[in-house]
C-alpha cells in the first residue's frame, strides 16, 4: 500500500519524508488556506520535497475554468497531479487531462456509483472521504470494500483507490486488508502507526539490561 500525506505544511512533508514512507502527498483548498501561502509557491516547494504524485486541487467549478487552472497546475513540475472535484464538469475535465496524460485525482467521493464513472472518466486515482462518512453515522470502510470490490471486477479499469479522510490507525489497516492501493494520511495519523506502549516498555527494559552490562557497539 502506498502512504501519502494530507497536508500543506511543507515543514511536516520535508520531515515526514526524511523516514521513506512517504510516496505521495495530498492538498485541498482547506489545506492550502491552513498554509496562508500562495498555491503555486506551496506545491512548487513540495513537488520539490517529494518525487510520487502531489494532488494540487482546481478551485473552478466550471469545465473551462477548471481546464485552464490544470494548464496552471501541471506546469509547475511533473509531479504534479491535478484534483478535481466529482462533478459533471470535473469528470469531463478529468477525461481531458487523463486522455492528455495528466494524472488526475477525483475528490469528494462518497458513492461507489460515484467511483464507477470516475474510473471510466480515466481517474488515475478515485479518492472516496471515510472519515465524512463515519462522521454522519455510514460506514466508510463498506464503501471501499465496494470500490475494491467493483474495480477487480474490470481489470481494464488503472484507477487507483486512493482512501481519504482518515482519523485514525484502523482506517489505515482495515484499507490495507481491503486491498485499496493508496491511503492518505494527516501527519499525525502517520506519525501514530509507529507506536505501541509494549515497544516502549520493551525499549526501556532493554536498554536498562544494556546499561548495566557496561558496553558500547560503535
Ligand atoms: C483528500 O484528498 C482530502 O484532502 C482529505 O483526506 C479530506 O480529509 P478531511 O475529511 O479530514 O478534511
Amino acid at each position: 500500500m502506498k502512504f501519502f500525506v494530507d497536508t500543506a505544511d511543507t515543514a511536516e512533508i520535508k520531515s515526514l519524508a526524511a523516514t521513506g514512507l512517504l510516496d505521495g502527498v495530498t492538498t485541498n483548498p482547506s489545506l492550502i488556506a491552513k498554509s496562508g501561502r500562495k498555491i503555486l509557491d506551496v506545491i512548487a516547494e513540495i513537488c520539490a520535497l517529494v518525487e510520487g504524485p502531489v494532488s494540487a486541487e482546481v478551485a473552478a467549478t466550471e469545465y473551462d475554468q477548471m481546464m485552464r487552472e490544470a494548464a496552471v497546475l501541471r506546469k509547475i513540475a511533473h509531479n504534479v497531479c491535478i484534483k478535481l472535484p466529482l462533478t459533471p464538469d470535473g469528470l469531463r475535465a478529468c477525461n481531458t487531462l487523463s486522455k492528455d496524460g495528466v494524472q488526475t485525482n477525483v475528490t469528494l467521493c462518497f458513492s461507489a456509483a460515484q467511483a464507477l464513472i470516475a474510473a471510466k472518466a480515466g481517474a488515475t486515482f478515485i479518492s472516496p472521504f471515510v472519515g465524512r462518512l463515519d462522521d454522519i453515522g455510514q460506514d466508510g470502510m463498506k464503501l471501499i470494500s465496494e470500490i475494491v470490490d467493483i474495480y477487480s471486477n474490470y481489470p481494464a479499469l488503472q484507477t487507483q483507490v486512493l482512501v481519504a479522510s482518515i482519523r485514525n490507525p484502523i482506517h489505515v489497516t482495515t484499507a490495507a486488508k481491503l486491498g485499496a492501493d493508496v491511503a492518505t494520511l494527516p501527519p499525525a495519523v502517520l506519525r501514530q502507526l509507529y507506536h505501541h506502549p509494549l515497544t516502549d516498555k520493551g525499549l526501556a527494559a532493554f536498554l536498562k539490561d544494556w546499561e548495566g552490562t557496561g558496553q558500547t557497539i560503535a
